[in-house]
């Protein structure tokens, strides 16, 4: 895609228009007790104590959720700071592989586990090439005898038989049901979810039932919600294939639909059993599709992880050529800070919210220009670079901090403004609506300080966001 009419706007241009947001300003608190995100007793929520104690909360977070001692030994390992690499060198487990007789030819790659630690919700993320022909990590998360499979148009032909062949392997009383939705963030709507409600009713998925959505941030949303909701609630696991469900959307349980009004606006916290990330699925993602969840990425090491940041401005070139290592890491790691943040605030009452940097301009470009016109990690990278220009207004940030994260964005060739088409009423009216809306007041995710800190807050001057938006659209 050609991004060339996409333009930085000089940081220090002095927007005069004054903007009347459509939000009132006055902040609602909700208090949040972790060590990682502090409430000042203005309402902020800050991430700012991450950055120095980030590796042994990582340990305290995945030990405490260590149920059995193949994940001890995993998280051990990671307690003394092996990287994925080093696991796969180093570690005697043998999860899965060879399990079943006669198991498809098991791969000797044994998986990373990162553990999302929610007490008896918790679930294992499995990380490693070629999982899908490792059966036995997939069922022991099945439960009964029916399964259904959501995928789209697009993934079905390339892994549907193969995750069916998994999921059925050397269990012959397991029927496995697939339905195959239209392809596209346009198709994340209610219309389209019932059709996965009519395969389930049609095909008798009963409450001991498996969903399993094989497919990006789209199919992992849709399966998720409506896993949510059949029969108010049945078993449910996901099997990410793009990079984007695999650093993002399959962890963490927030699935959902969108609205012509606004995106995801209708859906339901609702975690999977496990999380099956097979890095091989990413050889069939088109380089776009890869840059988009590289904005993710990126996000982690903005919001919380410096070391990161700095990892990624040395590798970037890697991860865009899909080396196999640099990309095993980089998924690891950004699990290991989604699981993390997830762990501390699962509904998203104060940290949570971090994840979210970016995210209000990126989601109003996305339901702006209409659901797909620009990928979700295309809209929230131009967000995100909009959030950071607002951040270096107010002086919460350094001209530095700015050009780091602005180049290592445009290194990823994502786009670093909105489209033309967005002007300040479109970007005013759809933010007014966002989920980060209390009581009329608009919440936004803020780099603040040294790199790896931001702020969740409704104080900030609205001067700044003026400024912004100005400055980021020409009417
Ligand atoms: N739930 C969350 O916490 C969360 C977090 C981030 C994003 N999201 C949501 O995720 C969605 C974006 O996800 P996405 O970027 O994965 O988009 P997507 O699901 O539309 O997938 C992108 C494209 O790649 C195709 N594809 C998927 N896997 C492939 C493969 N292995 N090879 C070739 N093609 C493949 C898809 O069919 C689609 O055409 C958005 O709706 C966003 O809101 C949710
Ligand atoms: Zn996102």
């Amino acid at each position: 895609m050609n991004y060339s009419n996409s333009k930085v706007p000089n940081s220090s241009l002095i927007a005069r228009s004054s903007l009347a947001m459509a939000v009132a300003h006055a902040m609602a608190a909700t208090p949040v007790t972790n060590t990682r995100c502090s409430l000042s007793g203005n309402g902020e929520a800050s991430t700012s104590l991450v950055a120095s104690s980030s590796g042994t909360k990582v340990t305290r977070a995945v030990l405490s959720g260590c149920r059995d001692k193949k994940r001890v030994v995993v998280c051990l390992r990671r307690r003394q700071g092996k990287d994925s690499r080093q696991f796969k060198e180093q570690s005697s487990l043998n999860v899965g592989a060879g399990v079943l007789e006669g198991a498809p030819p098991a791969t000797r790659d044994e998986p990373t586990i990162v553990e999302v630690d929610l007490g008896d919700r918790s679930y294992p993320i499995y990380i490693g090439p070629g999982l899908l022909n490792q059966p036995e990590l997939l069922q022991r998360h099945v439960k009964g005898k029916k399964v259904l499979v959501v995928t789209n148009t697009k993934v079905a032909p390339l892994y549907l038989d193969r995750t069916i062949a998994a999921l059925k392997h050397g269990r012959f009383n397991v029927e496995v049901e697939s339905v195959i939705l239209p392809d596209g963030e346009k198709y994340k709507d209610l219309p389209t979810l019932t059709q996965v409600f009519d395969k389930a009713i049609q095909t008798h998925m009963d409450r001991r039932c498996t969903f399993v959505a094989l497919g990006g941030g789209v199919i992992g949303d849709m399966c998720g919600y409506a896993a949510a909701s059949y029969l108010r609630g049945v078993n449910f696991i996901q099997i990410p294939t793009t990079l984007m469900a695999q650093v993002d959307s399959s962890v963490g349980g927030k699935t959902g639909v969108n609205h012509p009004l606004g995106k995801n606006m209708i859906g339901a916290f609702y975690q999977p059993q496990c999380v099956l990330v097979d890095t091989d699925t990413l050889n069939t993602l088109p380089d776009r599709e890869l840059a988009s969840g590289v904005a993710e990425v990126i996000k982690y090491g903005l919001i919380r992880d410096a070391k990161f940041f700095e990892w990624q401005e040395k590798n970037l070139e890697a991860l865009l050529a899909r080396d196999p290592a640099t990309l095993a890491y980089a998924v690891k790691r950004s699990c290991e800070n989604k699981a993390e943040v997830v762990s501390l605030d699962e509904r998203e009452g104060g940290v949570r919210a971090t994840l979210n940097l970016g995210h209000t301009f990126g989601h109003a470009i996305e339901a702006g220009i209409g659901y797909g016109g620009w990928l979700h990690g295309e809209a929230v990278a131009a967000g995100t670079v909009m959030s950071a220009d607002m951040s270096l207004r107010m002086g919460w940030i350094d001209e530095t901090l700015f050009n780091r994260a602005l180049e290592l964005l445009k290194r990823a060739n994502l786009p670093v403004s909105p489209p033309d088409s967005m002007n300040i009423q479109t970007f005013k009216s759809i933010m007014a609506v966002d989920k980060k809306v209390a009581d009329g007041l608009l919440r936004l995710i803020l780099l603040k300080g040294s790199l790896g800190n931001c702020v969740f807050t409704g104080e900030y001057d609205p001067k700044a966001l003026d400024q912004t938006l100005s400055a980021f659209c020409k009417s």
